[in-house]
């Protein structure tokens, strides 16, 4: 397989829903520029119409109209996020500290996910949230008076400092979050260019009572963990090279590219700038003998949505990858440990589960069948991606649910290579 030419992925999916929700939240208009228009960031907006806001059909270049931080209304029904859990736990922690009772529903994968994890600090906050036995959804919150707050959370999750940064940022209390590792800090980039009174040190970000937020335009860089993708085709190509135009590299999110690097493949960043307060750069990725890595804890925040693409490379690289400290892909889209390693067996590859990660043997021999992606959209394009590489024959069962986080995957992939 060979690559060749150019692509401009689309938007950043965490800065597209942040965009939106920090432009509802100001006091203003705000333009947004380059959104990512797939079906996760149109359950934000949708989210955000239903608690009142002004929220036009997203397109390349759009206005959101400012509420204010306290001018979202009592919705009318409940709050369909979808398959997204970046719009049900950063609006949680909107709707927490607002005078207004939501109940928070999505899809049946959306509804397996943990939601305790962000029940418990918007609960110490004084928010009243509901759960069901599973601790999923449907949650239900009932907002009101929020007080200050010290969380320490137990993962390592931008989801859950978003939550309680948001819910400290309307309610007006003074919101300390401490992780176990650092975990992507967009909320925090976008909240302080705003003009919130954010300050981070190391694993810590603290945001200051009272903190006000100005309207701002957002330009959304490309998304790094949507050119992982393509990164990890032509790092695995016979030949060529692919140039992945304006992606977001800001060090929170280039974990992958990282290892990309560590297993032998070339690549650069050229044109490395600052736009909108985010490092974005090309980022040029051609094919070397790959060998096998090894994936720890510390490794997983900075590429947590890039390891299905990951544990697909392993199996054409030499020797043995062995990815721990990873539990956190169990409660992701999927089971995405236990997806990856049964549908890799089925495909004839070597791979074992382990509690927290899992082991790939490489090999060169091809991967045939049929994956089952249980409706996970990182599934679907990682296997796409092998699928193309070598002798591979690899069908994908639901190629549709792309359209979470990539409605033009299949298009940009067809047109990014050649057997
Ligand atoms: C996201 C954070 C990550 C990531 C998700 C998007 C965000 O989840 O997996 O796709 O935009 O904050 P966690 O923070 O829960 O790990």
């Amino acid at each position: 397989m060979k690559v060749s030419g150019s692509l401009r992925v689309p938007g950043d999916k965490s800065i597209s829903h942040r965009a939106l929700i920090l432009g509802a939240l100001g006091s203003g208009t705000s333009r947004v520029t380059g959104i990512l228009e797939s079906a996760d960031v149109h359950s934000t907006a949708g989210v955000l119409r239903a608690l009142g806001v002004r929220v036009p059909e997203l397109s390349a270049d759009f206005v959101v109209e400012g509420v204010g931080l306290r001018g979202m209304s009592q919705p009318e029904q409940p709050l369909d996020c979808g398959n997204s859990g970046t719009t049900t736990r950063l609006m949680a922690g909107v709707v927490a500290a607002l005078p207004v009772t939501a109940t928070f529903v999505g899809d049946a994968s959306l509804s397996r996910r943990p939601m305790r994890r962000i029940a418990r600090p918007l609960g110490a906050m004084g928010a009243a949230v509901e759960l069901p036995p599973h601790q999923g959804l449907p949650m239900s919150i009932r907002g009101g008076t929020l007080h200050d707050v010290e969380w320490r959370s137990e993962v390592a999750s931008a989801q859950v400092k978003s939550a309680v940064l948001l819910a400290g940022l309307v309610a007006g209390v003074h919101a300390r979050v401490t992780e176990p590792a650092r975990s992507r800090d967009h909320t925090e980039r976008m909240l302080a260019a705003r003009g919130a009174a954010v300050t981070v040190s190391g694993t810590r970000v603290e945001l200051e009572r009272g903190s006000p937020l100005a309207a701002m335009d957002t330009a959304v860089p490309g998304d790094p963990s949507s050119a992982a993708f393509f990164a990890g085709l032509a790092a695995m190509a016979a030949s060529g090279d692919l140039r992945l135009e304006g992606v977001c590299v800001n060090e929170t999110r280039i974990g992958f590219l990282e290892q990309l690097r560590r297993m032998g493949a070339s690549v650069s960043l050229e044109n490395r700038r600052l736009e909108g307060g985010e490092w974005v750069a090309d980022v040029v990725v051609s094919p070397r003998a790959l060998r096998a890595t090894t994936i720890t804890q510390a490794d997983v925040p900075a590429m947590v949505d890039e390891i299905p693409m990951l544990g697909c490379l392993a199996t054409r690289a030499e020797g043995e990858t062995v990815i721990t400290g990873a539990g956190e892909l169990r409660v992701k889209e999927s089971d995405r440990i236990a997806a990856m390693v049964s549908n890799l067996r089925l495909l004839g590859a070597d791979a074992d589960e382990l509690p927290d990660g899992m082991r790939i043997r490489g090999s060169d021999a091809p991967l045939r069948g049929r994956v089952t992606t249980h409706g996970d959209h990182r599934l679907a394009m990682a296997f796409g991606v092998l699928g193309a590489a070598g002798d591979n024959q690899i069908e994908v069962d639901d190629p549709g649910c792309v359209a979470v986080s990539y409605p033009a995957f299949w298009t940009d992939l067809a047109r990014s290579h050649r057997r």
